[in-house]
């Protein structure tokens, strides 16, 4: 089948790793009869933010719509303010497309060295569902403070009987940011990764949240999972608090299966992973929506301190156009790239300084590609 993908290479590292993800499926659609890609590239990211003041407009949305699905690299950029490319591209597009999934394998492969001591590729293998549209990050919020009447308004309604500010004075200053669960949000994540259990034969789903704390947010989260789970008897079920979880992940890594999690600790858990899977070089991630267009991206950012010097492992966005693959339903060419990638690390000879090597992001690109044409 022919597949429109929308490419967004972005900032920092991410034209360079991009680069290396199409060079690796146009090697696969030479190897697989009847498969075929058109690529259309979109400029967004800080360099065509800085020109244009522009972030994603609505007609890029209308075009975007158009492709079956979305390849992207990072966004962030030093010389703009954090949370304006971030929030205004890739957040934008994650909501845009409703792309409520943000799923993130975490696995470790034979070769790649691992930090935790006595644990190899039987011990780190499970799946991160990480809900992506909700939590903390519905963007409400605000600061207040000196004298305003508005300002004045928002901290006597909600702060000023918890923290006895002195809403008059200007120095008082307040900021908050509200996470908001719903039934609905809360019920398609974790149908979704009770689904994912029984598709990939990994029958424990841990639910992850701080329900300790925040009572209400989490405390919905947990009413929701507690009644899904009843249409799963095969799946073993399971409480986990974050914090915790952070230690057992170090800890035991091989108890885990499926994790899912609201959005904010998903983000947080899964550089974690990426670190037990070899480092957020290897570590790919999907933003899914299963009816409509998904995103795959690295869970890495764009890494500025090594843009523009050849030298960032590509193998996350390679990995992450395995999952676009996957989720096209090109299972078979899937496998070719996995099995690929599996190959140069098992042989160990082209690796990113990362791993311990000294092979450019282009050389890794070209082994994985070889390795492709290789099997035929
Ligand atoms: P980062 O993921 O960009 O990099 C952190 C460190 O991880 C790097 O300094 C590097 O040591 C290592 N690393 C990351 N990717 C690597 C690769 N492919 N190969 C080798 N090493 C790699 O995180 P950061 O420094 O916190 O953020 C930089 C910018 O990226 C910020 O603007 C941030 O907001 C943004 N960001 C974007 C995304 C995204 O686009 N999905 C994700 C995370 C961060
Ligand atoms: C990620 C990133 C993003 C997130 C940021 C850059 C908005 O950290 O994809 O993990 O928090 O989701
Ligand atoms: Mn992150």
């Amino acid at each position: 089948m022919k597949h429109k993908i929308a490419v967004i290479p972005g900032d920092g590292i991410g034209p360079e790793v991009i680069r290396e993800g199409l060079k690796v499926l146009t090697a696969v659609a030479d190897s697989t009869p009847a498969l075929s890609f058109e690529f259309v590239e979109f400029p967004y990211g800080s360099e065509h933010y800085l020109k244009t003041g522009e972030l994603v407009p609505e007609g890029g949305l209308k075009e975007l719509s158009r492709a079956d699905a979305i390849y992207l690299g990072a966004l962030g950029d030093p010389r703009v303010k954090p949370g304006v490319l971030e929030q205004g591209i890739l957040l934008k597009l994650r909501f845009y497309f409703e792309q409520y999934i943000n799923l993130r394998p975490i696995k470790l492969y034979p070769g790649v060295p691992c930090p935790l001591k006595g644990k190899g590729p039987e011990h780190v293998d499970f799946y991160v569902v990480r809900e992506n549209t909700e939590d903390f990050y519905v963007g409400i919020g605000g600061r207040a403070g000196g004298r305003s009447e508005a300002r004045l308004e928002v901290l006597r309604s909600i702060y000023h009987v918890k923290f006895d500010l002195d809403i008059e004075s200007d120095r008082d200053e307040i900021a908050y940011q509200v996470g908001v669960i719903s039934r609905k949000g809360a019920e398609r994540a974790i149908r979704y990764a009770f689904e994912l259990a029984l598709r990939k034969n990994k029958k424990r789903v841990t639910s992850v949240d701080k329900a300790n704390v925040l009572t209400h947010v989490y405390g919905l989260w947990r009413e929701v999972f507690t009644s899904i789970s009843k249409e799963y008897p095969d799946v073993e079920t399971e409480f986990a608090f974050v914090d915790a979880v952070t230690m057992w992940l170090v800890k035991n890594p091989e108890w885990y299966r499926v994790i899912v999690t609201p959005n904010m600790f998903g983000d947080i858990i899964t550089d974690l992973g990426a670190m037990i899977q070899g480092g957020l070089g290897l570590a790919p991630g999907a933003n899914i929506n299963p009816e409509g267009i998904s995103m795959f991206e690295p869970i890495h950012g764009s890494a500025p301190k090594y843009s523009g010097k050849n030298v960032a492992n590509p193998l996350a966005t390679i990995l992450a156009g395995q999952m676009m693959l996957e989720q096209l339903g090109e299972q078979k060419a899937a496998n070719v790239v996995e099995r690929a990638v599996i190959g140069v690390l098992g042989e160990g000879k082209v690796l990113t300084r990362d791993l311990g090597g000294s092979s450019s992001t282009s050389d890794v690109g070209d082994a994985v590609v070889a390795k492709i044409k290789e099997m035929g």
